[in-house]
């Protein structure tokens, strides 16, 4: 079938996002490349894991699961939230989802009305504006300060009359973890008002703080309008298994359920009794992973110290540095021309107009490519004075 004879218009849903997203696709790699691009862990699933699902499959499961999720897989989580939250959660206040990206999605299709305002930093993870621009919501980016923490005063005007905010914690692509501090402000900010507040914290696990890594649902004022995103992606080395999960009023669960079951139906019911051993059993392969990152984030700050140019706050959280750099070339342009001296890179325009002007670096990657990695990015600045 051709399709010149279709007068095809995509919906004005999907051109929004086509105006709107910052999302770059990544060119194709060519040999020799090295990659700091990733959004990924380097690392295989953990093998217990691997073996629950394969065990999983042989024991039958194979068929839908209850729509709101496995209900083992629900009070396992309920149990692992409410503990968190240090107060009751019911299963029914749990939905388990395709990855925390159509979490990200039942939530804020569930939240959003066209001509709602929904507020988060900027630069952030980019899904977050396609998502509102897919609901037909307005996006309110809010810019980072130079150390790449909330500008409170920017957010608490921002936050008047929002009907949500969004943020992840530690922070994709700044590598900042949100203090308790930050997060009593934003409870303070939105006591007695309707925002509902989205936190998504994909890599709480990913944290190289002194102090222990604080969650929204233990900011009292902030937990109860609160909705908490989680993935097995990041922490488990799980990104192609798509599991992740919400947590939050049992009455905003339901509305997001209803958008996750519309669009998905029930998630993977193999893939769901494998979690349930991750739960269970890989605390000890995410401390694993987690020390290798931290060796590796200490190598690749020492690389950078030594490039001219580029300037970078110590990452706290996740697995990215966002260093800063001199040269007056946009972040786009930058990262074309350091594929050209061998290294993949994020350009920090991806998320966000603020963003500008800062690369964003992965360190879950070998310990010799981030040292050669940098060290062409090095080169590649160099060439261009
Ligand atoms: C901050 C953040 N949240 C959510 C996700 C979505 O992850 P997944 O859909 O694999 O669970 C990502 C992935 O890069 C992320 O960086």
């Amino acid at each position: 079938m051709t399709s010149s004879s279709l007068a095809f218009q995509p919906s004005e849903a999907v051109q929004r996002v086509e105006r709107t997203s910052l999302r770059t696709a990544q060119p194709q790699s060519r040999g020799g490349l090295i990659s700091l691009a990733m959004g990924e862990p380097d690392f295989a699933t953990p093998p217990r894991i691997r073996m629950a699902a394969a065990q999983a499959l042989e024991d039958g499961h194979t068929h839908y699961t209850d729509p709101q999720g496995d209900p083992e897989l629900r009070a396992a989580l309920a149990e692992r939230v409410g503990g968190l939250k240090g107060s009751a959660v019911t299963p029914g206040q749990i939905l388990v989802t395709h990855g925390g990206s159509a979490a990200l999605a039942a939530a804020i299709l569930a939240v959003v009305n066209p001509g709602d305002r929904v507020v988060f930093p900027d630069p952030t993870y980019s899904l977050y504006a396609d998502l509102v621009n897919l609901a037909g919501g307005i996006c309110v980016p809010v810019p980072l300060r130079p150390d790449l923490h909330w500008d409170l005063e920017a957010l608490a005007e921002a936050l008047h009359g929002a009907a949500l905010f969004v943020f992840c914690n530690p922070s994709n692509p700044t590598g900042a973890v949100h203090t308790a501090e930050e997060l009593a402000a934003l409870a303070d900010f939105t006591a007695d008002s309707g925002t509902l507040v989205l936190a998504d914290e994909a890599y709480s696990e990913l944290v190289h703080t002194d102090a222990p890594f604080v969650s929204a649902l233990q900011v009292p004022g902030l937990a109860e309008r609160t909705l908490y995103c989680q993935t097995f992606s990041k922490s488990y080395a799980m990104t192609g298994w798509r599991l992740g999960y919400l947590a939050g009023p049992q009455e905003v669960i339901a509305a997001a359920a209803r958008v996750h079951v519309t669009i998905n139906g029930s998630a993977n019911s193999a893939v769901q009794r494998a979690a349930l051993t991750a739960l269970n059993t890989a605390d000890a392969d995410i401390s694993r992973m987690r020390q290798a990152y931290g060796a590796r984030r200490t190598l690749m700050l020492d690389e950078l110290s030594r490039v001219k140019g580029v300037h970078t706050r110590t990452p706290q959280g996740a697995f990215y540095a966002f260093p800063s750099y001199d040269a007056s070339i946009r972040s786009a342009d930058l990262v074309r021309h350091l594929r050209e001296h061998g290294v993949a890179v994020r350009p920090g325009s991806e998320f966000g107009a603020a963003g500008e002007g800062h690369l964003r670096l992965s360190y879950a990657a070998a310990p010799k490519d981030i040292v050669e990695g940098v060290r062409r990015l090095g080169r590649g600045l160099a060439a261009l004075t």
